[in-house]
């Protein structure tokens, strides 16, 4: 298949085919307005490819995710840290041995955070969203960080490196307790973890239970090709605006709770079935109705139709790690039996409705004792090296134009003026 034929007024055009590697297929409708003065209209781009992209692969009707080619089951399973990952989605391969000690040098020896940025935290009120403040940090770091000759490379790894002293920071703030520093010898996780819960006044070891787990979160977020927030940060880098520019806007397409957010979401909602009883069969129902502005959180996907293959590894995260610290979250239980009775109706089979990652992710991050405030955030920092390869994509590929959509007009027609004065 070379060519498609489309048919407009009595007129055929041709439209050339292109074939990904995977053998998807897209009609290339690039000269179309230009050929036949019409545009396509695909509200929500659901149908739209607005890149090529040699990144991540997604096969939603199989239920495939993989990175530069390698399924995601295989990196999480194979015990791959996320920094390797993180690696992999930025430059294309895995790093050897040598590459791999130089890559965690560089992201340990850039997480400090300029002294003064510490003082950009206390402006902010204690009740404010983690990620409003990750987004306004992510953003400052370019007053700090200028774009110039050669420094493409070097902000990169100050991103990477400074994200989670940031996302620690807002936790601390909002807690009323001391920043503490990252320390170069831990893994991306655990520097993490430390920053989060160790204090000033006691030794603190980190959990490697937890450690495992979310280096393991941390990779099942980490690309999902062009979904919203990466779509955000290509739309914005596409004009020319910096690195740091960019991916604060990212964060902010995160935020929202049909993407990103639905991971606080979830929780709310299943604290929510367990105050009125643990009736998971009234939550389905209330779901199904239209009119009562309720949807299952966690549940449906854009591009899954099957099942979210990062959903299956974390639910058998979630027991694992319950199991191993012997303790008990009710709301597993509620999780399980929602899912069971979303699952057995047709309203859910229907539409192809299965959990998706943001499911079971947030009962392990309960587990650990990250607050709900803070999901999102945990979400970002696994997404962020997905963002920036994507970022560096867009504005490495030859001929690369700003994203510009078009749009069908339906307000009014021409009118004439009319004066302040005679206005009736
Ligand atoms: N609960 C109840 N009904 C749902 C749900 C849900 N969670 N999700 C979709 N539907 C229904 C819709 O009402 C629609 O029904 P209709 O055909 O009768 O009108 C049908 O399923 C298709 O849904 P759309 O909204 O058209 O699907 P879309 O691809 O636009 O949206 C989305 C996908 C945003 C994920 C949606 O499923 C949703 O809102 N889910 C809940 C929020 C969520 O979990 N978001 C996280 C997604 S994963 C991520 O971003 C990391």
């Amino acid at each position: 298949m070379k060519t498609a034929k489309l048919v407009l007024e009595g007129k055929e055009h041709e439209l050339p085919v292109v074939v990904g590697s995977e053998g998807e297929v897209g009609i290339d409708i690039a000269k179309l307005r230009q050929a036949t003065g019409a545009i396509t209209l695909d509200d929500g781009y659901g149908n739209t490819g607005s890149c090529k992209s040699a990144i991540t692969f997604i096969d939603g009707e199989k239920g495939i995710l993989r990175y530069r080619g390698y399924d995601i089951d295989d990196l999480v399973r194979g015990g791959c840290r996320f920094s390797e990952v993180a690696y992999l989605l930025l430059y294309g391969e895995l790093p050897n041995q040598r590459e791999t000690e130089a890559w965690r040098y560089q992201l340990t020896h850039h997480s400090l955070l300029h002294e003064d940025m510490k003082k950009f935290f206390e402006g902010f009120p204690s009740s404010a969203h983690p990620m409003a403040i990750l987004s306004a940090m992510v953003a400052s770091l370019s007053t700090y960080y200028l774009e110039g000759e050669n420094q493409e490379e070097v902000n990169i790894i100050r991103l990477l490196a400074k994200a989670k002293t940031i996302a620690a920071f807002s936790y601390k703030k909002s807690i009323g307790q001391p920043f503490v520093y990252p320390l170069n010898h831990l893994s991306y996780p655990a520097n993490f973890l430390r920053m989060m819960f160790a204090v000033p006044t006691e030794p603190y070891e980190v959990n490697p239970i937890f450690e495992k787990a979310l280096n393991q979160l941390l990779i099942l977020h980490a690309d999902h090709e062009q979904n919203c927030s990466a779509s955000t940060v290509r739309m914005v880098g596409s004009s020319g605006a910096n690195l740091f520019a960019s991916i604060a806007a990212g964060v902010g397409a995160l935020w929202g709770p049909l993407h990103g957010g639905a991971n606080q979401a979830v929780i709310e909602m299943l604290e929510q079935i367990q105050a009125d009883g643990g009736n998971t069969k009234k939550f389905v129902d209330m779901a199904k109705k239209k009119d009562s502005g309720f949807r299952l959180m966690g549940f449906g996907h854009r591009v899954y139709k099957n099942h979210d293959p990062r959903c299956r590894i974390l639910k058998e995260t979630v027991g694992k790690v319950l199991e191993q610290l012997g303790a008990k979250d009710p709301l597993l239980d509620i999780a399980k039996d929602l899912e069971q009775a979303a699952l057995s109706d047709p309203y859910f089979i229907e539409r192809k409705l299965y959990p998706n990652v943001d499911f079971y992710s947030g009962l392990i991050y309960r587990a650990m004792g990250i607050p709900t405030s803070m999901f999102t955030v945990m979400f970002a920092l696994g997404r962020l090296p997905g963002w920036i390869a994507q970022w560096k994509e867009e504005r490495t590929t030859a001929g690369a134009r700003i994203h510009r959509p078009r749009q069908i007009y339906t307000g009014r027609t021409q009118r004439k003026f009319v004066p302040l004065a005679e206005r009736p």
